[in-house]
């Protein structure tokens, strides 16, 4: 539990993501289009966080209007282009789940307009944390930072506006923080001064993400990183969808670890050698669901749970539902003995999400059948396959919450992203009660 905060309310540049290339890139053209020159970076590093207007007034020597009009030219190249050259802090998106995942609601005051805010949290998966958004509007160039936070506290529940933090990388908004009255936190990993950052007075600093939610919990445990697995028949392009997973979930801040099952560690590479052999070496169909449940115990152990407790998306290539389906259904062993007999080898080590990525049968036998020497379970025939597609869509329907189908026809790209919106809308869901307030 976080006793302290029934509300956290982040900034959004050099808070949640770090924007200076595509700020910097498009003040460069605003500049160069109004005849002005381009101040050195130590300057230009003053324009993050301030409005921009005033920043050009203070730093080029602009007049009201002329400022006016910069800023016009500058988001002309921001809004198609500026905006996306930008990255999520790492440790922000498993800051953001833990919080919500631990009562806490979430939102944002930012002096950016909606028409870039909304497109970049949603773009970097983080719209969905959020139960409040608050922006200025496109001809307020002058927006006062405690005003944005008053206006994202008033879209939240009167039981979130209890206790209020706000969380910001530049003194002007813990300057803004301190008059809306919240309690103030001092990002350091952002672009404020360091000094000027504590000369401000935040009521708390932290290094990192991490470490804002070590005070913040009081303990010394990090965020926890959500778990991810990935399901399907073989042959419908699991791997290839989980490498383009796997380079999504980096742009969106997380850290992750891409395993395997059966795998993942020695001694469970050692029981996987056995199961997939290619010869027939006899195994009865039981030994077979004890071996994977006892590579389970062993990879979840030894690999999952610490890469989780440190924050880590974990990505794993298969897990328990490749059993309840190949052991429990294709070998007709039952699910609920499959599932029995994997109780003690997974105790409460579910995924958050489990993407299982559906192919029609023969789609799936003909790029099989395009693969090498088959193992042991690709000789399995026909109906095994068949009746393994079967329940995997079953559990699907069964879990909604945890399994998302995804239909794996189509090309890559397409594929890749249906499978990014089932995962983020299962992993960002924002609202307890559901609500979301844009202003
Ligand atoms: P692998 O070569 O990793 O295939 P894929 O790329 O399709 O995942 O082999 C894993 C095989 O093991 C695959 O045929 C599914 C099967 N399997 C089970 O039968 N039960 C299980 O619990 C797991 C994890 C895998």
């Amino acid at each position: 539990m976080i006793p302290a905060y029934t509300c956290i309310v982040f900034d959004l540049d050099g808070t949640l993501t770090d924007s200076r290339e595509g700020i910097y890139n498009s003040i460069r053209y605003a500049l160069d289009r109004n005849g002005f020159s381009c101040p050195g970076d130590d300057t230009l590093r003053r324009f993050l966080g301030p409005p921009l207007a005033e920043s050009f007034m203070t730093w080029c020597g602009m007049t009201e209007e002329e400022a006016a009009i910069a800023t016009e030219s500058y988001r002309e190249r921001y809004v198609p282009r500026g905006m996306l050259e930008n990255a999520v802090y790492p440790g922000i998106p498993s800051l953001l789940r833990s919080l919500r995942e631990e009562g806490v609601f979430l939102a944002v005051a930012t002096g950016k307009p909606l028409n870039a805010t909304r497109p970049i949290l949603e773009h970097f998966g983080l719209w969905g944390f959020f139960s409040s958004v608050a922006c200025p509007a496109l001809s307020d160039l002058h927006a006062d930072k405690a005003v944005l936070i008053r206006r994202a506290l008033n879209g939240l529940p009167e039981k979130a506006r209890e206790r209020v933090l706000m969380v910001g990388d530049i003194p002007g908004d813990i300057l803004g923080g301190q008059r809306a009255g919240c309690d103030t936190c001092a990002a350091l990993w952002g672009y404020g001064d360091n000094g000027e950052m504590l000369l401000s007075s935040p009521t708390f600093s932290a290094e990192d993400p991490d470490a804002l939610f070590r005070i913040l919990r009081g303990d010394r445990k990090p965020p926890r990183g959500p778990f991810i697995s990935f399901e399907g028949v073989d042959g419908c392009g699991k791997s290839t969808q989980i490498r383009l997973f796997r380079t999504e979930m980096e742009k969106m801040g997380y850290r992750t670890l891409l395993t395997r099952e059966p795998g993942g560690c020695p001694i469970s590479e050692q029981i996987r050698s056995m199961l997939l052999t290619k010869e027939d070496n006899g195994m009865c169909d039981e030994a077979e669901a004890l071996l994977f449940a006892a590579a389970r115990a062993q990879h979840l152990r030894e690999v999952i749970l610490p890469a989780l407790s440190k924050g880590w998306a974990v990505i794993s290539d298969r897990y328990l539902d490749s059993s309840l389906v190949y052991q429990g259904a294709g070998r007709g062993l039952g699910m609920e003995w499959v599932r029995a007999i994997n109780r003690p080898a997974i105790q409460d080590g579910m995924p958050d999400v489990t993407v299982i990525l559906t192919l029609d049968p023969a789609e799936a036998l003909r790029r099989r059948t395009k693969q090498g020497a088959p193992d042991r379970i690709e000789k399995s025939g026909g109906a095994f396959f068949d009746a393994a597609g079967r329940a995997f869509r079953r559990l699907a329907e069964d879990d909604p919450l945890r399994c998302a189908a995804v239909d794996a026809g189509g090309t890559e790209d397409e594929v890749a992203s249906r499978v990014r919106a089932a995962v983020l809308s299962r992993l960002s869901a924002a609202d307890p009660e559901g609500g979301k307030e844009v202003n």
